[in-house]
């Protein structure tokens, strides 16, 4: 079986969330099942510069709406084959993925995301220059939403699984890029590429695929209502048959709270020691109170609305008061930064803030916090309530999406069933989050309990194992003549 990934990140080469992280991780894990998974990624300089020993591949000196561009060839640090588009007039720049440096998106990431779709398309039909054809392409995002669009329209095409990590982003550009990147004229229309006037990668991606799938069976629910389906509700609920969601799992090797380089000593479910000499060195490195009686509340996110960080600044200074400490590490939005920011001048040694991307750091808050805060107002999946479950650090989450598939409210019932292992709060609003970190609060301080809840997220198998076979029998469904 072979499968070619199209992904617009990677992680370590280049990440802004978790699909970098899916990315990395869902590959290596297929390949263990021996299917010959293949990656397309765009060169950005980042991709380029981490990979040594790129070769050509092939070239594409004149593809209709496109600058020139080649396909190199490399292996990435996982043992996960690539191609890699080198196109320096789309990709050679500054800044990120998406967006240049001050977070304004790349005004031509129609042409970005065109390209990265329309080579995965060539790859995947009669027409590819390798020798190498794909028995199924999986595409993941509106990055890649155009090439279930343009293989619907040649001969000999793989079929196409879409997988739609968050639908709130969908690529929407003015109409005419359609043939402009050559596709035909009649595929901008309702039924086709066409939404609301525009051009929509998502809804391209959703159209002509022959698969969809999202990462947790409750969005696959959620995405299929007004609520949450970001105006692609109807067309989801007509292709429910083909629609199935599939939990993310996580990279258990790099997140392993027993063998992470970035923590001060490694713990494990036997022995919790070592967590507290995380705390202090968190507490430490952040400028907190050196404190062991009060919990840290941790959060890693992107600053957003989906995130309800909005929610969690307006009740930060009632979370430092039950008592309690917060540390916050994230970006993006410019005005809930200077609002974190904020927070921790006006409580020194108390809240605790850094506005940026900081790998190392997340693992560290991962460990070394005592209780994690996650409160999305929508969650497609979620990957850091994996991780704090892993850590030992039970997530206090909003009844969403994936946080619901893989949280269990800590109550009587689930304690006694041995399962229990966050809080989880059901209205969006701050008494229903106070309440929450306050139940969280008063269970850390009965330390039997903590232990045990502890114990409960620790054991749990979050590894890729079972969602990698589902991928694979989508594939396999879709092989069949
Ligand atoms: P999303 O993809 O919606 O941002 P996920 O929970 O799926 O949410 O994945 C987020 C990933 O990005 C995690 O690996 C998380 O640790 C990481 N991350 C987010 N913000 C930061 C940051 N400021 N510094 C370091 N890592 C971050
Ligand atoms: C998206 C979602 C997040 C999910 C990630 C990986 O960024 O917002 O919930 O975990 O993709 O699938």
């Amino acid at each position: 079986m072979q499968v070619l990934f199209v992904t617009s990140e990677v992680a370590p080469l280049i990440k802004t969330g978790g699909l970098a992280d899916v990315s990395a991780a869902l590959p290596t894990a297929l390949r263990d099942m021996n299917i010959d998974v293949r990656m397309l990624l765009p060169g950005y300089p980042q991709v380029l510069q981490a990979l040594v020993n790129l070769q050509v591949a092939a070239d594409f000196p004149a593809l209709p709406g496109f600058p020139p561009a080649r396909l190199l060839v490399d292996v990435l640090p996982n043992g996960v084959p690539l191609w890699v588009i080198e196109c320096p007039q789309l990709y050679q720049r500054g800044g990120g993925a998406y967006q240049d440096a001050t977070g304004i998106d790349w005004p031509d990431n129609a042409h970005r995301f065109g390209l990265l779709s329309k080579i995965a398309a060539i790859l995947s039909c009669a027409e590819t220059p390798l020798d190498w054809k794909p028995d199924v392409v999986h595409c993941n995002d509106w990055q890649t939403g155009l090439t279930p669009a343009y293989l619907h329209f040649v001969a000999g095409a793989a079929p196409c699984v879409m997988t739609v990590h968050n639908i709130a982003f969908q690529g929407i550009f003015p109409s005419q890029l359609t043939t402009n990147m050559g596709l035909p004229e009649e595929s901008f229309q309702p039924d086709g590429v066409e939404f609301f006037g525009d051009l929509s990668f998502m809804k391209a991606g959703l159209y002509y695929a022959d698969h969809i799938t999202t990462v947790s069976p409750s969005y696959a629910r959620e995405i299929q209502t007004a609520e949450l389906g970001f105006g692609l509700q109807g067309l989801l609920v007509h292709k429910r048959k083909v629609l199935t969601g599939i939990l993310n799992g996580i990279d258990t090797k790099e997140w392993d709270p027993a063998a992470d380089p970035n923590l001060v000593q490694p713990y494990d479910i036997k022995n919790l020691q070592g967590k507290s000499a995380n705390k202090r060195e968190l507490q430490n490195r952040m400028g907190l109170h050196i404190n062991d009686k009060i919990p840290l509340f941790g959060l890693v996110s992107r600053f957003t609305r989906q995130k309800g960080l909005d929610l969690l600044l307006e009740v930060a200074s009632q979370l430092i008061a039950l008592p309690a400490q917060l540390v916050l590490l994230g970006s993006g939005d410019k005005e809930m930064e200077r609002a974190a920011l904020e927070l921790a001048h006006q409580y020194p040694g108390q809240i605790a803030a850094f506005a940026g991307f900081d790998e190392s750091l997340a693992h560290l808050i991962e460990a070394g916090a005592d209780i994690f805060l996650m409160p999305s107002r929508f969650e497609p999946c979620g990957l850091n309530q994996l991780y704090s479950q892993r850590y030992g650090t039970p997530p206090i989450v909003h009844a969403t999406g994936g946080l619901i598939d893989t949280v269990v409210d800590c109550n009587a019932v689930s304690l006694l069933r041995g399962d229990a292992s966050g809080f989880i709060f059901n209205s969006m609003d701050a008494p229903s989050l106070l309440a929450a970190a306050r139940r969280a609060v008063a269970t850390y301080d009965d330390k039997k309990t903590w232990r045990l809840l502890q114990q409960n997220c620790m054991s749990k198998d979050f590894s890729w194992r079972q969602s990698a076979a589902a991928y694979h029998d989508i594939y396999a469904q879709l092989m069949r003549p």
